[in-house]
């Protein structure tokens, strides 16, 4: 079984490598040309010229392993099993080239059987209207459609969790895969589900269907070419492979944990003081 991070991060890059794809380094952090971010945040980031077309990609089909710095979550760190300040984040992305369908079911093939995930243990959630998601799970995957969850637009703000977009640029509706850590993780209440926001349902991958230019103001133009943007946490996936509490406690963070540990004679979870 594959568990390790840099052995996660070799496996995936190697899986879409095997569909064709080109396996690029990753980006730096601070974003070139792009005044809408402070930091880059997603495995999109850097590449928005190439789902918008105004720039040609050296390939169709890229994949990634991005560092990324997600300021939002920050007020999150140490309270989730699950919300890091740095992490990686694995990416497989289309510009104009394969879209739903594909993406979708190499999901499943790589969750499944490269890294032999329980199906009983994954959850898809799609946009709320996005009948075409809804289709290719149920019909071509065979997944019940009652484990299929539909997220809505907030009628109020108007955000879904199903529609990814940051800042300015390509955006469209995705398709999340929750896995059941089990009730241990749960919190409990009656409504505790996919997209509860406890740490027993965690989201390891979005698929994001790229199809509209955003203008960060809510106004969204229909993209020429349809693309796939997906993100996997790397330190995400590692926790479901290594079984593991929390991003804190996989073999990376582990090895940096006790070396500072050691340095400050300190014996982790023992006590605050
Ligand atoms: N850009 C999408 C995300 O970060 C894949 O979740």
């Amino acid at each position: 079984m594959i568990q390790k991070v840099n052995d996660l991060r070799r496996s995936f890059l190697e899986f879409f490598e095997s569909k064709g794809h080109l396996a690029l380094p990753s980006f730096p952090l601070v974003p070139q040309n792009d005044n809408s971010l402070l930091l880059i945040n997603a495995g999109m980031a850097p590449l928005k010229p190439y789902f918008t077309g105004q720039e040609i990609p050296p390939r169709r089909r890229v994949c990634t392993c991005q560092k990324c710095i997600r300021t939002g979550d920050i007020d999150n760190v140490g309270k989730t099993a699950r919300h890091l300040t740095f992490f990686e984040m694995l990416g497989n992305f289309s510009f104009g080239d394969y879209f739903k369908k594909e993406a979708i079911h190499w999901t499943w093939e790589y969750l499944t059987e490269t890294l032999g995930l329980s199906p009983d243990r994954l959850y898809p959630s799609i946009y709320g209207e996005d009948e075409e998601a809804f289709a290719i799970w149920h019909d071509e995957i065979g997944i019940d459609a009652d484990r299929i969850t539909r997220f809505y637009r907030d009628p109020e703000t108007g955000e879904c969790d199903n529609f990814w977009e940051h800042g300015a640029g390509p955006c469209g509706p995705c398709s999340e895969v929750y896995y059941d850590r089990g009730e241990k993780y749960g919190c409990g209440k009656p409504t505790c589900g996919v997209g509860c926001d406890c740490d027993r349902y965690m989201e390891v991958w979005n698929d994001v269907f790229t199809q509209f230019d955003g203008d960060g103001k809510g106004n969204y133009t229909e993209l020429e070419q349809k693309n796939i943007d997906t993100g996997m946490g790397l330190e995400r996936l590692a926790v479901v492979m290594q079984e593991v509490d929390s991003v804190f406690d996989i073999d990376t963070m582990k090895a940096i944990r006790d070396a500072i540990c050691r340095m400050a004679n300190k014996t982790y979870e023992a006590g605050q003081n």
